[in-house]
């Protein structure tokens, strides 16, 4: 059974349509690498999977479970999965610790004890164990997107969502990140991840897939899809992406 299935999926803000029609599905342990422009809809897309956007269209199924069905507990399949975004999304007025327990506490009725074990464990798991009584304003935009990995995985997720999770860190940062999701690909972790960090995708993915204009425009192993991509709209893509400086005014 995959991990995620999807077809058909259309989503429209009023006249705007902006996932037209996207076939994807992840398997257990894969690690998807979704690139493409902005605006060509990969955080609609991911947005969609956990229902925090309705899809106009389509199916998905998360582990067997349709979740565009009515009477789906969506709350019993968001609880399987991590989602990880750009804006760190931490409580600034809570400590790592609680900001790490209070959705164990409140979602999965784990004790004060339990929950405070899991964190610690987790923020180990990031080398952030001594940082459990700080605020979130006090530990730099790496260490923050650490804390929200670590609570994530806090809540024992069976797969995780990563929209552009470096994108908001200075370049010096961005590493001690990527340490960290390398570190769930090898522990086996199903992930489906939006980045820009082409280097990255081309280390753990087991797929890419590029989207533009709201469809999936290629995909296949992050060799072919990076390395000898077969649309101009692929090379055109990744030529801006690597070579950024280098845009002509005839472009602008
Ligand atoms: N809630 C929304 N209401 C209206 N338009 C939206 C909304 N969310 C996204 N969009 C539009 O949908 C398009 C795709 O957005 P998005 O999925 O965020 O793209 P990407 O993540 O690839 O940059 C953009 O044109 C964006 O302005
Ligand atoms: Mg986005």
């Amino acid at each position: 059974m995959s991990a995620i299935e999807i077809h058909g999926l259309r989503k429209s803000f009023g006249d705007l349509e902006v996932l037209r029609g996207i076939d994807l599905s992840v398997e257990p342990g894969e690690v998807l690498c979704v690139i493409g422009p902005s605006g060509s809809g990969k955080s609609t897309l991911l947005r969609c999977v956990n229902l925090l956007e309705q899809p106009s269209a389509g199916t998905i199924r998360v582990s067997g479970v349709e979740v565009t069905d009515p009477d789906c507990d969506i709350d019993a399949v968001r609880r399987r999965i991590g989602m990880v975004f750009q804006q760190f999304n931490l409580f600034g007025h809570l400590t790592v610790r609680e900001n790490l327990t209070i959705a164990q506490r409140r979602v999965l009725r784990r004790g004060r004890a339990e929950a405070d074990r899991v964190a610690a464990e987790n923020l180990d798991r990031v080398g952030l164990a001594d940082k459990a009584g700080a605020y979130p304003a006090q530990l730099s935009g790496g260490q923050q997107q650490r804390v929200a990995i670590a609570r994530s995985l806090s809540m024992n997720p069976e797969l995780m969502l990563f929209d552009e999770p470096t994108s908001a860190l200075d370049p010096e940062l961005v590493g001690e990140v990527l340490a960290v999701m390398r570190s769930l690909v090898a522990d086996g972790m199903t992930m489906l991840v939006v980045t820009h960090e082409m280097s990255f995708a081309r280390e753990v993915a087991s797929r890419v897939v590029f989207m533009d204009g709201g469809v999936v425009v290629e995909s296949g192993p992050p060799a072919d899809v990076l390395g000898s991509p077969r649309e101009e709209r692929t090379r055109e893509f990744l030529h801006r992406v690597l070579e950024p400086t280098r845009v002509s005014t005839a472009e602008l």
